[in-house]
């Protein structure tokens, strides 16, 4: 059985290449790690043995909805837990989220690390193919040290956050409020649109469906997924394709393939 459980929520495979490098690097030092989806484990009970790690994306100073339902439903338990959150500048704090929900049902939180990721966000700033590569490299370092970490059962806080984290925590509720409505803002151009589906088949929370057209419901996560994965560009979110802004993916990543 293995020992660690590496539960991840990714839109655009950076924080799935993390969750697959921390995997690789547990691998490496004999240790077991299972890699879970939570978009497709709504109710997984993770084993009563096995150190948790949380893998997620900040969205707007917080954790993704879809990881804290996942939380929210999880059984009580006493499972050591680590969280690593990718981010494209500032997470304001956004793990403290979590560590509370996570406490509340007698999980043991061992701390977690910030990695610096390239930014997906349309409002941020997409880098260079150069830049991208810096990165991902600085990250898996990065995660190395932290398997270590992890593999010593050492209590563990690396955040590369500055933003005051009670701003960020306004900002975040703002957000959580706004996610309903924001998921609709979606901008499909007809012309561009071939009805390849790839949208509907890749939304992680099946959020897309198809009537001559995608057509976007209630669910959404605000991963991007779609905005990043068409392939004639054809999805845009306030306007960030029209002002020239590049889809994004992750590295080594083919969502297309996998789902
Ligand atoms: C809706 C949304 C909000 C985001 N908010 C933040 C943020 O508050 N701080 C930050 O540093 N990055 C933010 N980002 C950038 C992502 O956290 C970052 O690019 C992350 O690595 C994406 O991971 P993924 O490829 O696994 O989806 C945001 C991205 C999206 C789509």
């Amino acid at each position: 059985m293995s020992q660690y459980s590496i539960l991840w929520f990714s839109g655009t495979g950076n924080t799935l290449l993390c969750a697959r490098a921390l995997a690789a690097a547990l691998a490496q030092e004999k240790a077991e790690a299972e890699l879970v989806d939570i978009s497709a484990a709504a109710y997984w009970q993770p084993p009563a043995d096995n150190t948790l790690i949380f893998c997620w994306p900040v969205y707007c100073f917080g954790p993704p909805r879809i990881v804290r339902k996942y939380i929210k439903q999880m059984l009580p338990g006493d499972n050591r837990v680590y969280q690593l959150c990718t981010l494209g500048g500032d997470g304001g704090g956004a793990m403290s989220l979590t560590v509370r929900l996570l406490r509340s049902k007698g999980y043991r939180v061992c701390g977690g690390t910030e990695i610096l990721m390239p930014n997906n966000f349309t409002g941020g700033r997409i880098p260079d193919a150069g830049s991208i590569q810096d990165l991902v490299a600085t990250a898996r370092v990065k995660i190395e040290e932290f398997a270590q970490s992890i593999l010593k059962g050492e209590h563990v806080i690396q955040s590369v956050s500055v933003a005051d984290p009670v701003t960020a925590r306004g900002l975040n509720w703002g957000f959580r409020l706004a996610q309903p409505l924001l998921g609709r803002l979606f901008k499909l151009s007809k012309e561009k649109c071939t009805g390849c589906r790839i949208c509907v088949r890749t939304c992680p929370v099946g959020n897309i469906t198809f009537h001559s057209l995608p057509r976007w419901g209630k669910e959404c996560e605000l991963c991007l997924r779609c905005l990043h994965i068409c392939p004639q560009a054809a999805i845009d979110y306030m306007g960030a394709l029209k002002k020239g802004r590049p889809q994004y993916m992750a590295p080594e990543t083919d969502f297309a393939k996998t789902r």
